[in-house]
């Protein structure tokens, strides 16, 4: 928010919403991303599941940067620089990003349903403490994409899978409700982790609509 123009400055003093980097959804709002109030709604769990590590050295993964041309996007991505100030933050897209260069944002592309791609991202950048699905929103790339990241998250890591609803879309791989091969289908798989003693380690699933956050175990 270094570059802040006077008029946007103006326009928060007039919202009382000095400082908001604590205020996730307004920060949403602020950058543009779709996952506040005013869009999907996911700011809300965000905040709940996110606040208590604000503070810490975290490593962020987010799949999927937005934006309709090469010069857009970074939204969310900006919204969880702002929102946690000691971490790093990654964001993968299959279309090349020319972004200036932002503090603490690094910007890579990548195919989320490519394991050779996603083998290399967690080598290089990994281990992660908070990985974020928001890509392409396909059951096989999201389940491709856990199989090669979940591994890499770090005790206590929070995985985000969003825009579940598109497990129930043929347009998205899925279908009726029992779809094998969905987003949906592995959180009821993870759900049996939890409660018997696997080799996953995932702790915790806390289903929204249309968003989960998969807790990994202390270890
Ligand atoms: C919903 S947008 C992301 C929005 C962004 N996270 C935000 O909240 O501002 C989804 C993005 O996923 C990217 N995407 C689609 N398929 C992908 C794939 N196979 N691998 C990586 N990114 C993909 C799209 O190019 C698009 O930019």
């Amino acid at each position: 928010m270094q570059n802040m123009t006077l008029e946007r400055r103006a326009q928060l003093r007039r919202l009382g919403a000095r400082p908001i980097a604590h205020r996730l959804d307004l920060l949403a709002s602020w950058y543009g991303t779709d996952k506040g109030s005013n869009g999907h709604g996911y700011t809300r769990h965000y905040d709940r599941h996110f606040r208590a590590r604000r503070r810490d050295r975290l490593t962020i993964l987010e799949i999927g940067v937005g934006g309709h041309e090469t010069n857009s996007g970074g939204a969310s991505l900006r919204t969880w620089r702002s929102f946690f100030p000691n971490a790093s933050v990654i964001g993968v897209d299959i279309h090349e990003k020319h972004l200036p260069a932002e503090r603490r944002i690094t910007i890579l592309q990548g195919d989320q349903s490519d394991p050779h791609f996603l083998a290399e991202l967690a080598r290089s950048h990994g281990p992660f403490d908070l990985v974020i699905d928001d890509g392409s929103h396909r059951g096989d790339h999201i389940l491709t994409t856990f199989a090669a990241l979940w591994p890499r998250l770090e005790p206590k890591g929070i995985y985000v899978i969003e825009d579940l609803e598109t497990a129930y879309d043929e347009g998205y791989g899925g279908g009726p409700a029992g779809r094998p091969g969905t987003a949906m289908a592995l959180l009821k798989e993870l759900l049996d982790d939890v409660q018997h003693e696997s080799s996953t380690h995932a702790a915790a699933v806390h289903v929204y609509p249309n968003i989960a956050f998969i807790e990994k175990a202390a270890m």
